[in-house]
């Protein structure tokens, strides 16, 4: 396995994501780690993030001693490369200007990593990289022992390598796409300097998983919150393969959520995969503690809060659980553990801001429960829970289903929540997806929903005058969700769903499509 270092560059997690899909296994850690972490964690090889420091200041964070005397390869990237040359004798220089953007790198010289990588080829028929730059500081004297390999116009150094200690450095951000052959490097690095096998595939990720599940479990029961979204869905049917009946789940059914989601979720746990699942039907609770409250933050709250309660109550029912399951994915551990890079002198710098997955994950359960908590799908992508789903037996409409917030309906629904909107909303909701999926575009919209608005419209269908209500159709694409455009779709399409959701939905008169972007409207309405 790899291990790669975090300095705190916003691609980090690309990196991660990167080496996995190339079929090796890798964590991120903290810059910081100490000797014996690093020595106890076996790496095959090591990289070194870019980050947003200066190498060049007194308290600037350095990679652990502890790499350099493992013996075996490693690749620092921007920051990675600098602190790199730094420590090994080399010199860097601060940055007069920064260099941000396209860059062509000119490989210089023979080096393993970049052998037969090629986009163009420069007048002397050197190999020439289009690549991604993000840097101010740069390396300008080598480290004894070093060869510089790449350059660019504005940096001489751009990549350097020993190959007889198979140390390399690219001041370039291989991990972006906008580099066209960075998968190839990174591959090249992971599998053939390193030596690693490509051996995590879906199979191998759940045999690993289950066993790592039942070491830790033994003969305990486990209570998981099933929300039917894909991470808690995964989850269920991993924990169903590894321990069968010491799961149980509950489904908080809060009446928001889409058309037959609810009958769905049952179908597929309970009856086709024989998971035992308690469904809590508690939608005239929810609505009851609605009524009247038109604040989205509120009703979020609301809804939140409620949720908590209800599935505190239904596991305080349940005898001898002593685990609590939950579908934290890779990416909330690194963003609630990432939330700052910690600095030499102890201080923080800001990181990424801290998000929490708060309708998901269940909050504090009754104290007497005690219950210990279980993550198996902590070290995973969200690319590689979709697959390892689809691998355990998931429908895949389920598992490569667009995000749906936990508050459901309740956010698309603008204003007050009632059943008759909600029912309109699910109907409306239903017809659109449906038409989505029927014209092979479903895939392609990052997230598509109707948005119910309690405001009301003409109609003039048939002999008679209908005066109802609207909905809003909405389609994005996006890749993390912080910005998003809308989808183009195509008119013919749009013209079809609007026809049926007037035709066959009973107290709708009107339907719009949503064209605003983020920023700065929001994807949902609410
Ligand atoms: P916005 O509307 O903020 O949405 O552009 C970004 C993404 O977050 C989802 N979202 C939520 N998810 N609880 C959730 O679990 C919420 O309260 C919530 N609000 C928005 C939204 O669906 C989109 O994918």
């Amino acid at each position: 396995r790899i291990l790669i270092l975090d300095f705190g560059a916003q691609y980090t997690q690309l990196i991660a994501r990167r080496v996995r899909e190339s079929g090796v296994y890798c964590e991120i850690h903290p810059w910081d780690m100490s000797d014996e972490e690093v020595r106890a964690f076996g790496a095959r090889g090591v990289i070194l993030s870019g980050g947003p420091e200066s190498v060049t200041q007194i308290h600037s964070p350095a990679a652990p001693n502890a790499i350099f005397e493992l013996g075996v390869p490693v690749l620092g990237i921007c920051y990675g490369m600098q602190t790199m040359a730094q420590q090994l004798g080399g010199r860097v220089t601060a940055a007069v200007h920064r260099e941000f953007g396209y860059a062509q790198v000119t490989m210089v010289a023979p080096c393993r990593l970049f052998d037969g990588l090629r986009d163009h080829s420069d007048a002397q028929g050197r190999a020439v990289l289009d690549v991604w730059m993000s840097h101010g500081d740069r390396v300008d004297e080598l480290p004894p022992g070093f060869v510089a390999t790449g350059s660019t116009n504005s940096v001489p150094l751009a990549a350097m390598a020993d190959e007889s200690r198979r140390y390399y450095g690219v001041q370039f951000h291989p991990e972006v796409t906008h580099t066209l052959q960075g998968m190839q490097l990174l591959e090249r690095f992971v599998r053939e300097i390193c030596g690693c096998e490509a051996r995590w595939d879906a199979d191998n990720i759940i045999a690993d998983s289950i066993s790592r599940v039942r070491e830790q479990v033994g003969s305990d029961h486990v209570l998981l919150g099933l929300s039917g979204g894909v991470d808690s869905s995964v989850v269920a049917a991993l924990l169903h393969q590894a321990i069968g009946r010491q799961l149980t789940c509950v489904f908080v059914d809060h009446g928001l959520l889409r058309q037959g989601e609810g009958d769905q979720v049952m179908e597929t746990f309970a009856r086709h995969m024989g998971v035992r699942v308690i469904r809590v039907n508690a939608e005239e609770r929810f609505l009851e503690a609605l009524k009247g409250e038109e604040a989205p933050e509120r009703k979020r709250k609301i809804i939140g809060r409620l949720f908590v309660e209800v599935f505190e109550e239904e596991s305080a029912k349940l005898q001898g659980i002593h685990w609590l399951a939950q579908g934290t994915i890779y990416p909330d551990v690194i963003e609630s553990a990432g939330a700052g890079i910690k600095m030499p002198d102890g201080t923080v710098r800001a990181g990424k801001a801290q998000m929490i997955k708060s309708h998901h994950n269940v909050g504090g359960l009754p104290e007497n429960m005690k219950l210990k908590l279980l993550e198996p799908l902590r070290e995973l992508f969200k690319d590689e829970v979709r697959r390892i789903g689809v691998e355990l037996g998931l429908p895949r409409e389920m598992v490569y289903r667009h995000p749906f917030p936990g508050p459901g309906l309740g956010v698309r629904i603008l204003g007050e929540v009632t059943k008759r909107y909600a029912d309109l909303l699910r109907k409306a909701d239903a017809i659109y997806i449906e038409e989505l999926r029927r014209h092979d575009l479903y895939d392609r919209s990052s997230q598509a929903f109707a948005v119910f608005l309690p405001v009301r419209s003409v109609a003039v269908m048939g002999d008679g005058r209908r005066y109802e209500y609207v909905i809003a159709l909405r389609s994005v694409e996006t890749i993390d969700f912080m910005t998003a455009r809308w989808s183009r779709l195509p008119y013919e399409f749009l013209e079809r769903v609007a026809s049926r959701i007037i035709n066959e939905v009973d107290g709708i008169s009107r339907v719009t499509y949503d064209i605003s972007s983020k920023p700065p409207a929001t994807i949902e309405w609410e």
